[in-house]
């Protein structure tokens, strides 16, 4: 089956050595990677396990700030429902980079984006998602001091101006050639890209008094075609090209082969939510977790089970941050020593033990969202 990565649409088994020459990114090799750690001081799993695998101009932003010129962060999560493991991944690192170099990062929410994408979606819906995804964020430790939310349609007056800037640069032509638009779409989603631009140089203007800073947008690979766009434009308003890094996506519970990313639209079964207590998260893990072990406890004593297609397995490379533990589950579980049901409970354990510790930080993060909201 072929895959289709967009923005709007995520499908198939996904090739992502093949998306690096399709989308012209550089490997995040290691190099890249050893380059990164001499700042660091240590390698996060995600780049030694390929799930950050991509980047543009990191070379550029590690020289610059070898310089002593700083860059800032940027990601953002559209309000559409509520937070799933998936979309923690980019965020969780986003976190790790800010603390490691000392640098702010900007954090959009488009109230506005699947609003305009998606049909059924009411605005007041995406209103009250927009809270509780704010609080998932809050609740990865972000340093409040160094962390900025910008809320499209709250901050219009200051993102607007910029946002026709871009927009007049970019045709309808590249657009629909970068997002693949029909003449049937909505004029909202046309614009919306030049939106999604702002916060990669915005950062500069409010901060007049700093010297400006090149961006880096860590970010899922799926919103690659709006960096595409948006590095072209900008250096022709004046700023740096921002930079960025890019991850693969948390597979769906229900398999790899089936669903490239996991997606809350594909039915909620198939997704854990931060918001998920632990008997749920067992219940969907049990019932819906793809398993890569055999027909009967007989067989797979014999021929072991294939943690390559085990969505526990390759939930646990995302979740299991020991490396140890992660290679004797994957070589106990090939060899068959290990049963699919023993697997999936470790996973269980591991998912239950870390939305246990979000959950409490998600309350504590209802009282600090003011010290995250932008102030003009
Ligand atoms: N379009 C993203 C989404 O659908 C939200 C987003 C806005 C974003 N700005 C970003 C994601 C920057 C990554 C980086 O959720």
């Amino acid at each position: 089956m072929n895959s289709i990565v967009t923005p709007w649409e995520v499908k198939g088994n996904i090739d992502y050595n093949k998306l690096i020459t399709e989308f012209g990114l550089s490997k995040l090799d290691n190099k890249m990677i050893k380059r990164i750690e001499k700042h660091t001081g240590e390698i996060h799993y995600f780049l030694k396990r390929g799930i950050f695998f991509a980047h543009r101009d990191m070379n550029f932003i590690l020289d610059e700030y070898e310089k002593g010129n700083k860059f800032f962060l940027y990601t953002g999560r559209a309000p559409s429902g509520h937070t799933h493991l998936g979309h923690l991944i980019p965020w969780i690192f986003t976190k790790w980079l800010q603390d490691k170099f000392g640098v702010e990062l900007w954090f959009q929410f488009p109230d506005e984006e699947k609003f305009l994408f998606k049909q059924e979606l009411e605005y007041d819906k995406v209103q009250e998602m927009v809270y509780e995804n704010m609080l998932d964020v809050i609740a990865l430790g972000f340093d409040p001091k160094k962390t900025h939310f910008l809320i499209d349609t709250k901050h219009a007056d200051i993102m607007y101006p910029e946002a026709i800037k871009v927009a007049k640069k970019i045709t309808f032509s590249t657009v629909r050639s970068a997002f693949g638009f029909e003449n049937d779409q909505n004029i909202g989603a046309i614009f919306y890209t030049a939106m999604q631009a702002v916060p990669a140089f915005l950062p500069n203007i409010l901060e007049k008094n700093k010297k400006p800073r090149p961006c880096l947008i860590p970010h899922a690979i799926d919103q690659d075609p709006h960096f595409r766009v948006s590095r072209d434009v900008i250096p022709k308003l004046g700023y740096y090209k921002p930079a960025s890094i890019q991850c693969r996506f948390l597979p769906g519970l229900a398999g790899i082969e089936s669903d490239g990313k996991m997606s809350s639209s594909s039915g909620n079964n198939a997704t854990i939510f931060t918001t998920d207590d632990a008997k749920t998260v067992k219940k969907k893990i049990n019932k819906y977790a793809f398993s890569g072990g055999r027909e009967t406890v007989e067989e797979h004593r014999k021929k072991g089970g294939i943690p390559e297609i085990d969505v526990s397995y390759q939930w646990l490379t995302f979740f299991e941050e020991d490396d140890k533990k992660l290679k004797k589950i994957y070589e106990d579980y090939k060899s068959g020593a290990l049963l699919s049901g023993e697997l999936k409970a470790i996973l269980i354990d591991k998912i239950n033990e870390f939305l246990k510790k979000h959950q409490e930080k998600r309350e504590k993060a209802k009282s600090q969202l003011n010290n995250f909201i932008y102030k003009k």
